[in-house]
């Protein structure tokens, strides 16, 4: 039976680890897969997660199952941190989920219980992921106009008239900030319209966010995700706690709902614990008990943030270097888009046969759509990146 199994194409961001892996040149440089990397190249354990684990090791006795929807403590943490004051705990089912992968899965899982005909709207692009999942689960996807390839900026008026043919019934999926792959952003104004929009035409948002904290900061990052929660009762937020703890591994990651009633919320809490059970039965818990620690511990809350802090500002930094330096080699400013960017990654622009010469001849892994991450560079790489792009005609 097994040997009717089609070969599956290899995820091209994760194709490219090993690819990296593999080559054997001195110097190389990986602008790949999303992952914060220090000026050394190191993904370090946060300070706060690695005090939390020693308490949580300290402290724990036993490894009995947990509660198949996830710990209340880690589910209110996550509510607040990424829903703040306007949170409104009696609307909102929450979902411990094996990352924001796991969320994102469970999110289109319980739209379609909702809605059979379900139909999701995705920018386009956006992560390879999301329609690779969708595509699998044979949702019809509908891409609406995101990123301008002159300007390098949102083609604000393109997605507006596309979101506007989204019906009740759809789901809109947004990135809440430092959308993946562009790092092109929506204004508060922006995200305004396009609650207007939602409101018009009753279609569901599911807000992806992977990134709080990367950005514009953990408050700044999170204003679109809560305008759209004030404004429209029904939605749905993935959120990851891969990226901002640094706890790739642990999997972790959390499925809001904000629901329109009491009766809802309660409906939807027992059809998104259903969905756990059926695909994998109790979530992960070691992660989640590092974010609810930190969370909900002041001074290792305020380290955290300290820490991200830091992260955010170096990777600001890089990209304001970047922009520096390509402007100096160009001679002009048409690449001051990536300082105006956020998050860890930008899209260049750059043609495929670029992105391959700048691979084969600088060393220079980025993904093929020309998305770089800037985490993966430090005050050494970035002149020598800067030097490939202009060498390689983008
Ligand atoms: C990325 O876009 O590189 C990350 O979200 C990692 C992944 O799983 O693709």
């Amino acid at each position: 039976m097994l040997a009717n199994l089609k070969p599956q194409a290899p995820d091209k961001i994760l194709a490219l680890i090993g690819e990296f892996k593999a080559d054997t040149r001195q110097g190389k440089i990986d602008l790949g897969v999303g992952v914060y990397k220090d000026a050394n190249g190191h993904t370090p354990i946060m300070r706060a997660v690695h005090e939390a684990e020693k308490r949580i090791l300290a402290s724990e006795t036993t490894k009995s199952y947990s509660a198949l929807a996830g710990e209340p403590d880690f589910q209110s943490a996550m509510a607040g941190l990424v829903l703040g004051a306007g949170h409104k705990p009696e609307l909102t089912a929450a979902l411990a989920t094996v990352g924001g992968t796991g969320a994102i899965r469970q999110a289109l899982e319980l739209a379609r219980m909702a809605n059979p005909d379900l139909r999701v709207f995705v920018s386009d692009p956006t992560w390879p992921n999301h329609v690779s999942i969708m595509n699998f689960m044979g949702l019809p996807v509908q891409h609406y106009r995101y990123f301008d390839n002159d300007t390098r900026g949102v083609d604000f008026e393109g997605l507006k008239a596309d979101i506007s043919a989204a019906k009740k019934g759809d789901v809109v999926l947004l990135h809440g900030c430092c959308h993946n792959p562009t790092g092109a952003n929506l204004t508060l104004e922006q995200w305004a319209e396009v609650a207007d929009i939602l409101e018009k035409t009753g279609a569901m948002p599911l807000i992806d966010l992977a990134y709080q904290g990367f950005g514009d900061g953990l408050e700044a990052d999170a204003a679109g995700t809560r305008l759209i929660a004030s404004r429209i009762p029904e939605m749905l937020i993935a959120a990851s706690c891969s990226k901002n703890f640094g706890i790739y591994r642990e999997r972790t990651g959390c499925l809001l709902a904000q629901c329109g009633d009491a009766t809802t919320r309660d409906l939807t809490q027992g059809a998104m614990a259903f969905l756990n059970r059926q695909t994998y039965s109790f979530p992960p818990f070691h992660g989640a008990k590092i974010v609810a620690t930190v969370l909900n511990t002041p001074e290792l809350r305020a380290d955290w943030e300290a820490e991200l802090e830091a992260v955010r500002s170096g990777m600001l930094r890089l990209r304001e270097q970047l922009a520096r330096e390509l402007s100096s080699l160009a001679g002009s400013d048409r690449f001051g888009f990536i300082a105006e960017h956020r998050g860890m990654f930008s899209r260049l622009g750059a043609t495929p046969e670029q992105v391959k010469r700048i691979k084969e001849e600088f060393a220079i892994y980025m993904v093929g759509d020309s998305r770089l991450n800037i985490a993966g560079l430090n005050d050494t790489t970035v002149p020598i990146l800067a030097r490939a792009i202009i060498e390689a005609g983008v």
